[in-house]
């Protein structure tokens, strides 16, 4: 089991899905924890379950002075942050690329890549003051694959593994980690949100035969952000049962 026992660990997009799950394996393995997404009544009922000293902030991180206002109530209810999963994430649209909108490329674009800067820039100066930090960034396949019909979210998970690579570089002689997990099929309410022919699709794909659960995600986020991972940094990490390393033929 990770101990991220003493650390303080801030989880964006911890409403549902992977960073919800993240949340209760990081608080089990010792961390408090701040929650920050947009449901504040999400937040407050994980917060009573999770217990403890876990806080909670509900901000937009596509507003950059809600998300610093948010990071901020943070550090003043937790103490400074050792840990930071930027998981956030929406899934824009389904479209031919000729047909996606300048409004859902910007939207997608501000929640999936802007709002993981604008947060590395608040918190960074700190981590290396203090000569210790992990950042997690949450990718996809779409980090490392051109999948079709979906231009605006292949591009911002692009993006945001090559922003947390640079951001290892510059960081690296700071004592500060930075790593991207990349989530396979993962059963949370994003992936309802797929068509159900290109779930069953790409269900397919997978060599362990199966979707996975956040928790199979959130226990490997737990790692990565511990000092377990402590010669971990710049990477692309999969959960995907298999995906990226093979191809079905
Ligand atoms: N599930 C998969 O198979 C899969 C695969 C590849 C990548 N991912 C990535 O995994 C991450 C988490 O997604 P998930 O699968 O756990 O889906 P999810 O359950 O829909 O979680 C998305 C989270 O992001 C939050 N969020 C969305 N927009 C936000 C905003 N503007 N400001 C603050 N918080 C915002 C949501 O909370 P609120 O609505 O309360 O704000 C929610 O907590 C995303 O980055 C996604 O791209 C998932």
């Amino acid at each position: 089991m990770t101990n991220l026992s003493g650390k303080h660990i801030v989880i964006t997009g911890a409403s549902t899905g992977i960073g919800r799950a993240t949340a209760t394996i990081c608080t089990q393995a010792g961390a408090r924890v701040t929650l920050i997404a947009r449901r504040a009544d999400l937040l407050e009922q994980a917060a009573r379950d999770l217990g403890g000293s876990t806080a909670f902030a509900a901000a937009d991180v596509a507003d950059k002075a809600a998300l610093h206002g948010a990071l901020d109530h943070a550090i003043a209810a937790n103490g400074p942050i050792d840990g930071m999963f930027l998981n956030a994430g929406i899934g824009g649209m389904f479209a031919p690329v000729e047909q996606y909108t300048d409004e859902m490329f910007d939207a997608v674009m501000a929640v999936n890549l802007k709002g993981v800067l604008w947060a590395i820039q608040h918190v960074l100066p700190a981590m290396k003051e203090r000569r210790q930090g992990a950042i997690l960034v949450t990718g996809s396949l779409a980090s490392e694959r051109g999948l079709p019909m979906n231009a605006g979210y292949v591009a911002s998970k692009h993006a945001v593994l090559g922003l947390s690579r640079a951001v290892a570089n510059e960081v690296a002689e700071f004592g500060v980690r930075c790593n991207c997990i990349v989530p396979g099929l993962i059963e949370t309410p994003m992936l309802d949100g797929l068509p159900p022919e290109a779930a069953s699709q790409m269900a397919k794909a997978v060599p362990q035969g199966r979707t996975g659960q956040p928790e199979e995600l959130a226990k490997v986020a737990a790692f990565l952000l511990s000092d377990a991972a402590s010669h971990v940094t710049a990477q692309s990490w999969a959960v995907d049962g298999g995906m990226l390393g093979t191809m079905r033929v």
